[in-house]
C-alpha cells in the first residue's frame, strides 16, 4: 500500500505521521515545491518510526513523479485561510494549484483513489475531478469527517461523556451553510433531542458550523491540522483496508439527493474502490431545505467558474 500526499504544509505532515501510527501504509510519500522541507520532514518521521514501533518508508520529495505507484493519493496543497479570509476567498489561487496537481495525479498515479483537501473543499474536490478524468468513485473530499468529529466533541462537552460513544453526521458545502443533523446524532444510541435541550443543539449546531473559523482566529496565522490530519487518515485507512465504513465524504453526486454535476458532503461508504456507495437520508422538509441551499451554492460557483472557463 503506497499512499501520497501532496503539500506537506501543516495538514499533509499531520496526516503522514497520523497515517504512521496507524500503520496504514507500507510506502508514503510526501511531496511539496518548497526544496529540502518534505526531505527533512519525511527523514524526521522515519526517525520517529523506531519509537513508534512500525516499518514504513517515508520519502520526501520535490517531484510528483514520485507519486508513481501510489494506491491513494491525497491532495492537501495549497494556502490555508488566514483571519478575516472565507473559504470562498481562497477559490481562485487554491485552483491554479490544485489543477497541476491533479495533472500531476493523473500522470504519475493513474489508478489511484484521490482525496481532496485544499480549500474551498467541494469545488476543488470538483476541479480534481474533471482534471484527472477519473471515474466519480476515484475522487472524492475530505470535510464532513472534521464537521462530524467537531460536532461530537461539543456534544460530548457539553453533555461531560466520553467522545467515544457520540455518533454525529454533517450534510452539504464545508461551509457556513453545512447542515449538521440532531436528528440522526446519538449518544450510545440515545438521540441528542432526548439529551439536550433545543437551545443547547442550537448553540452546538452553530459552533460547528463556525468550528474552522474558531481555529483560524486563535491561530492568527493559518487553519486547523490535528482533526483535519485524523480525519484524513481515517478515510484513506477506510480505503487501504477495504474497511467500508460509512462516513461523510464530498462526492460526486449525479442524480443523488435531486443534484447532478456537482460534489458535496453525504454520507458514503468508503472502501477499496473509494466511494462505494452513496447513502441517501430521508431528510424531513428543514434538513432538505438546508441541503438544498448549501448544495445551491455549490452549482452557483461552479457555473461561475464554468463561466470564467477556469474548470
Ligand atoms: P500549509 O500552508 O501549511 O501547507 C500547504 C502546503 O502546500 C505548503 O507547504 C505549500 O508549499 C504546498 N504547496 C503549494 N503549492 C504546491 C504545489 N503545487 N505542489 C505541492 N505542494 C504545494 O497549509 P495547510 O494548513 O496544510 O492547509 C492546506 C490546505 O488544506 C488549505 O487549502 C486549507 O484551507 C485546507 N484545509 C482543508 C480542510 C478540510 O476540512 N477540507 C481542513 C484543513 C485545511
Ligand atoms: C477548517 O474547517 C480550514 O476548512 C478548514 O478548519
Amino acid at each position: 500500500m503506497k499512499v501520497g500526499i501532496i503539500g506537506t504544509g501543516m495538514v499533509g505532515s499531520s496526516t503522514t505521521y497520523r497515517l504512521i501510527e496507524k500503520g496504514v501504509a507500507d510506502k508514503l510519500v510526501m511531496t511539496d515545491i518548497i526544496e529540502g522541507m518534505p526531505q527533512g520532514k519525511g527523514l524526521d518521521m522515519l526517525e520517529a518510526t523506531p519509537i513508534l514501533g512500525v516499518d514504513v518508508d517515508v520519502l520526501g520529495s520535490n517531484d510528483l513523479a514520485d507519486l508513481e505507484g501510489c494506491d491513494i493519493v491525497v491532495c492537501t496543497a495549497g494556502f490555508p485561510r488566514q483571519p478575516g479570509m472565507t473559504r470562498m476567498d481562497l477559490l481562485k489561487k487554491n485552483l491554479g494549484i490544485v489543477k497541476p496537481c491533479a495533472e500531476g495525479i493523473r500522470k504519475h498515479a493513474p489508478d489511484s483513489k484521490v482525496i481532496v483537501v485544499t480549500n474551498p473543499l467541494d469545488i476543488m474536490t470538483y476541479a480534481t475531478l474533471k482534471t484527472t478524468g477519473f471515474e466519480p468513485n476515484r475522487v472524492c473530499g475530505m470535510a464532513g469527517m472534521l464537521d462530524t468529529t467537531r460536532f461530537k466533541t461539543f456534544v460530548a462537552m457539553e453533555l461531560g461523556v466520553s467522545v467515544r460513544d457520540v455518533v454525529t453526521i454533517v450534510l452539504g458545502g464545508h461551509g457556513d451553510s453545512m447542515v449538521p443533523l440532531p436528528r440522526y446524532s446519538n449518544v450510545s444510541g440515545i438521540p441528542i433531542t432526548d439529551l439536550l435541550s433545543q437551545e443547547q443543539i442550537d448553540r452546538i449546531v452553530d459552533r460547528t458550523r463556525k468550528a474552522g473559523t474558531e481555529i483560524v482566529s486563535l491561530l492568527k496565522k493559518g487553519s486547523a491540522f490535528y482533526a483535519p490530519g485524523a480525519a484524513i487518515a481515517d478515510m484513506v485507512e477506510s480505503i487501504a483496508k477495504d474497511l467500508k465504513r460509512i462516513m461523510p465524504a464530498c462526492t460526486y453526486l449525479d442524480g443523488e439527493y435531486g443534484f447532478k454535476d456537482v460534489c458535496a458532503g453525504v454520507p458514503v461508504i468508503l472502501g477499496k474502490n473509494g466511494v462505494e456507495k452513496v447513502i441517501e437520508l430521508k431528510l424531513n422538509e428543514d434538513e432538505r431545505a438546508q441541503f438544498s441551499k448549501s448544495v445551491n451554492e455549490l452549482v452557483k460557483t461552479i457555473d461561475q467558474i464554468k463561466s470564467e472557463k477556469l474548470i
